[in-house]
């Protein structure tokens, strides 16, 4: 098992800094990088397999330095497995040569015949799949059998750059957990790119959440939702709205009226509000709050309301998950009421 550490890595194409002395440290199991499109996730990857050399900083695998200090590693040195982005498979070669690609045994000797079956059986692919072209499999199967041949080498490390993107949402969660399954049992470390909060959350030992080029946290999945390090995290990871507030003794007073909170003190705070902590009730609860609807997200198991909360203190718009049954639709008056207690955060931070 391998740790990586990667410390003041920067990276700029022409005149944009992409990444701006990023630091992180990967331990074994599976780190998911989560991260808006653009914010550098593809770049961090490449750099780390050795596709791109760094114009500062260092990379380590282990007690190596890869990169950073003297003459870069070459890739094929790394002992990385990598799945890019797109196009992960040879179109030309079947199943069984695409796994046996990066094997010194080569596909026809008795080791390399039983590692390619060895590897369809760790992602939960028949073994009779091997003797077929990639076009004729399923987008979740391609993605199998791209693991099996990034982990047939029995790499040290594994990088996987948005491996599911392409999936519906079904076939997604259900490659997902085949292909964690799969990497926990080689033991290998593992770094998923994804932009999908859920699968960074369901499928992750550590979540470190990227934007512009940084890490604003790297923190296991129960700490990033829940003890979000910044206003910023809050929001990106899980939604949350934000509301100026001032805060007294354990409570907040907002254009939401007075809430319990928790993580700041007294004095400016923003509280972050996640839709769970909202409440949708009728338009003339007098314990609650007036809002209008403005959305609507129905998802069969639960739905989100969008609404603007009308008061005196100006509008402030949140979200509400709610049952499944009985969702208001947009434009109808309901209440809001918010349940502490709500994460707050010391103005300065934002
Ligand atoms: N070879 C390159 N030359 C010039 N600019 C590049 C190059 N590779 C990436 N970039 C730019 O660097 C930024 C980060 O790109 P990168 O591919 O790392 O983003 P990403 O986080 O992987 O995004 P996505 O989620 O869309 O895949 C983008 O603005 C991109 O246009
Ligand atoms: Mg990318």
């Amino acid at each position: 098992m391998t740790t990586l550490r990667v410390t003041g890595l920067t990276k700029s194409f022409g005149q944009v800094r992409v990444l701006d002395g990023v630091d992180l440290v990967v331990p074994a199991g599976i780190t998911a990088v989560l991260g808006a499109s653009g914010c550098g996730k593809t770049t961090l990857l490449r750099l780390v397999a050795g596709f791109l050399e760094p114009d500062a900083g260092t990379i380590r695998l282990g007690d190596r330095v890869v990169a950073g200090a003297g003459r870069p590693v070459p890739p094929r040195g790394r002992r990385i497995g990598y799945v890019p982005q797109e196009g992960a498979l040879f179109p030309h070669l079947d199943v069984t040569a695409n796994i046996a690609f990066g094997l010194s045994s080569g596909r026809r000797s008795e080791a390399g015949r039983r590692r390619v079956q060895e590897m369809l059986d760790l992602v939960e692919l028949p073994r009779d799949v091997g003797g077929r072209q990639p076009h004729e499999l399923s987008g979740g199967q391609q993605q199998r059998v791209a693991l099996a041949r990034a982990l047939a080498p029995a790499p040290d490390m594994v990088l996987l750059d948005e491996p599911f993107s392409s999936l519906d949402a079904g076939l997604r969660e259900e490659t997902g957990r085949a292909v964690a399954r799969a990497l926990r049992a080689t033991e290998a470390t593992a770094v998923l790119v994804t932009h999908d909060q859920g699968e960074a959350l369901s499928l992750a030992d550590q979540v470190a959440v990227m934007a512009a080029g940084r890490f604003l946290q790297v923190a296991t999945p129960a700490a990033v939702y829940l003890d979000p390090a910044s206003p910023a995290v809050a929001s990106f990871v899980g939604h949350a709205a934000l509301v100026p507030a001032q805060a007294l003794a354990g409570s907040a007073t907002s254009a939401l009226g007075r809430v319990a909170i928790r993580g700041a003190g007294d004095g400016r705070v923003l509280l972050a509000v996640r839709p769970e902590q909202v409440t949708v009730t009728a338009a003339d609860d007098p314990s609650a709050l007036t809002a209008e609807v403005l959305e609507v997200s129905f998802f069969g198991h639960d739905a989100t309301v969008r609404a603007r909360v009308l008061g005196s203190a100006g509008p402030v718009d949140l979200t509400a998950r709610v049952s499944a049954t009985g969702v208001p639709a947009p434009g109808a008056r309901i209440g809001v009421r918010v349940d502490g207690d709500v994460l707050a955060f010391p103005e300065d931070l934002s």
